[in-house]
């Protein structure tokens, strides 16, 4: 069925009808400057290889957004289908200075960085912003991985899709010997 994309009535009625059909990891976005720590549940894809690299966007409202802004470097913690709650945790505003402490989300600690992770993820990575470009109604962030953790104990990764979480199905194929799938 094909649908042109009208937003009259319904402003988010495009990103509801054909954005939702895009199947995305869920992960936590970190960044903290200044005595300030923040998380964002959020869309992450990698846009290079060599350099590994990362785009998010964000909102422009968001704190986790700000701290990006003024430190440079984020973190994406690629969530585990066991912390769910998590994600619809780090989905809406904390109190205080520390969105980690007032939602007890544990951290994970990467030295140079001050940006936390999130502790019992199946994969952190930790990156520097190279690129910022406004996109509609986000900014763009790329950045470069610098370091990165992962578990691989934890196979099963939390996605969501069609406005839903979902958990993953089961290999269809045998590993790529190279090349793509990445
Ligand atoms: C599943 C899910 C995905 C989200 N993806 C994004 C995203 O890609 N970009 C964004 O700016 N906000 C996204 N959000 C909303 C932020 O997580 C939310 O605005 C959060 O409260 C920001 O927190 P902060 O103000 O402490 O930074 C998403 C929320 C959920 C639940």
């Amino acid at each position: 069925m094909s649908t042109a994309l009208s937003s009259k009535t319904d402003r988010y009625a495009a990103a509801k009808l054909i954005l939702s059909r895009i199947a995305h990891p869920v992960a936590i976005i970190g960044a903290a400057h200044g005595g300030e720590r923040s998380c964002a549940t959020g869309t992450v894809m990698y846009v290079s290889h060599v350099p590994p690299m990362v785009a998010i966007a964000e909102h422009p409202g968001s704190r986790t957004t700000r701290l990006i802004q003024a430190s440079r470097e984020f973190s994406v913690s690629l969530l585990h289908d066991s912390q769910q709650e998590l994600a619809v945790a780090a989905g809406k505003s904390g109190e205080g200075p520390d969105k980690f402490a007032a939602l007890k989300i544990p951290v994970a600690e990467q030295s140079g960085f001050a940006a936390p992770g999130v502790a019992g993820s199946l994969a952190v990575m930790w990156c520097r912003v190279g690129e910022e470009h406004p996109t509609g109604d986000h900014i763009l962030f790329v950045g470069e991985v610098i370091e990165a953790l992962t578990d691989d104990r934890k196979i099963d990764a939390l996605l969501r899709y069609r406005r839903r979480y979902m958990r993953m199905g089961h290999w269809t194929s045998e590993e790529a010997p190279e090349g793509y799938p990445t």
